[in-house]
């Protein structure tokens, strides 16, 4: 069943996080909690928290701006935006990156939404654009904050980030593959009401939902002509707390009658948690920035095929295979992911505290935003119903956008 066509896949991937990290030991501290169920328990160390300046349209620019300076605008036809923490219910976020970023008036501008699955989406959409012609080049940006009630179960799994991946032919890290194995089914296990800004969750369904669809995607993916499971180097999981992917994998061990050996899931999944374990959930991110840190981290995996199960409550899987393409090292950006994950500023609790409980006016008025963020994008003004955004000055070749 793999196709003999084009190899197609990700060519470049880059992230960036928020400009303030709360660790869970501040967490911790407030709730009386033992660090254990964070560190251990959950698999969470340390969460990402936006600035006031900080959106899901700067966090998008700011992991994209790179990919766009390493490869170029031109051929850049489409922009898919995947994201559950949108800013505007008609207007995409992809328009705002492409004026920030300065890509060409030819191309389309899509947002995509279906929880944390839809980056998943935006990639398969752009790796079969890009077989339909293989001159163009997609751009495909998951970008997410995620935000639960204060004092909730959830709390501790919050997190925000962006992943930015151009999808193009020959790619020089990661070769995606046919099939899928695709899974839908209508559960309310994690919602957000238009008129919410944090999600509503059902902890324990959401868990026996998302172990319910990996599986169910896995028997598609197999019914569908896929590798066997011991074909795979790595796993990555979608990710809203690491442990949840080691379950994840056991879970599947169990269901295909193999040994659930711990040191073979830890082989398999350790590596793609490094990032998401002091990010937090990132959404429809979280699974490739999985990636991003199994390429950073693990040892060679030229030729060797990894595999990706996406999870969006709601909820959509989708089990897909990718091969590890020559020479990747090459291309990855360990440095700079490191130096997106160190900058951060630590939060003490009542900051962290102050910065979710901040609303914006719903006036129209003019409503400048006080800068607090150093990243090279940022929320600049509320101005007439309208989000002004701006790049900072080392960056002057891109544009202001939103006015
Ligand atoms: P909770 O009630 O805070 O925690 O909810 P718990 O009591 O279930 O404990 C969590 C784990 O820590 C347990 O391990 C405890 O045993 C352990 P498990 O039994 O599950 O293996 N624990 C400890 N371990 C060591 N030392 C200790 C200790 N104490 C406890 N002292 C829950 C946890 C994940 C439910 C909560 O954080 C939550 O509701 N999170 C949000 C929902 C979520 O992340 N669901 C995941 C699946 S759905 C999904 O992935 C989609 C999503 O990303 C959204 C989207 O698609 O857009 C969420």
């Amino acid at each position: 069943m793999r196709s003999s066509r084009t190899t197609v896949g990700i060519h470049d991937l880059s992230f960036a996080t928020t400009e303030f990290v709360l660790p869970h030991t501040a967490l911790a501290g407030h709730h009386g909690t033992e660090i254990a169920k964070y560190h251990v328990g959950i698999g969470q160390r340390a969460m990402s928290v936006p600035a006031l300046d900080e959106d899901i349209v700067t966090l998008a620019a700011a992991a994209a701006a790179p990919v766009v300076a390493r490869h170029g605008a031109e051929r850049i036809r489409t922009v898919l935006l995947a994201t559950e923490s949108s800013v505007d219910q008609a207007k995409s976020a992809a328009v705002y990156v492409h004026a920030l970023l300065g890509l060409p008036a030819a191309a389309r501008a899509v947002e995509l939404k279906q929880a944390c699955y839809g980056a998943t989406a935006a990639l398969q959409l752009a790796v079969a654009l890009v077989h339909r012609d293989p001159a163009q080049r997609v751009l495909v940006i998951a970008s997410d904050v995620s935000k639960y009630e204060l004092d909730s179960p959830g709390e501790a799994t919050q997190g925000a980030a962006a992943a930015a991946m151009l999808i193009g032919p020959d790619p020089a890290l990661v070769r995606v593959e046919e099939p899928s194995g695709l899974h839908t089914a209508d559960v309310m296990d994690f919602w957000r009401p238009n008129y919410r800004d944090a999600a509503l969750v059902d902890g324990p369904t959401s868990v026996t939902a998302y172990l319910r669809a990996v599986e169910a995607a896995w028997t598609d993916y197999r019914e569908h002509g896929g590798r066997k499971l011991d074909e795979f180097a790595a796993l990555c999981y979608h990710q809203p707390f690491t442990r949840m992917a080691f379950k994840a994998h056991r879970h599947l061990l169990n269901v295909l009658g193999h040994d659930p050996d711990p040191d073979g899931i830890a082989r398999a999944v350790g590596p793609t948690t490094a990032y998401n374990s002091v990010v937090g959930n990132s959404y429809t991110a979280s699974l490739y920035l999985g990636l991003a840190s199994l390429l950073d981290q693990a040892d060679d995996l030229t030729g060797r095929p990894v595999g990706f199960l996406s999870y969006g409550s709601g909820s959509v899987a989708e089990f897909f295979a990718g091969t590890v393409a020559p020479g990747y090292r090459d291309h990855l950006r360990t440095a700079a992911h490191r130096e997106a994950v160190a900058r951060r500023q630590p939060l003490d609790y009542a900051g962290y505290r102050a910065l979710h409980e901040q609303t914006f006016p719903v006036d129209g008025g003019d409503h400048p935003v006080p800068p607090q963020t150093t990243g090279p994008f940022r929320l600049a003004a509320l101005r007439g119903h309208k989000r002004i955004y701006e790049a900072r000055s080392e960056q002057r070749s891109v544009r202001t956008a939103g006015q």
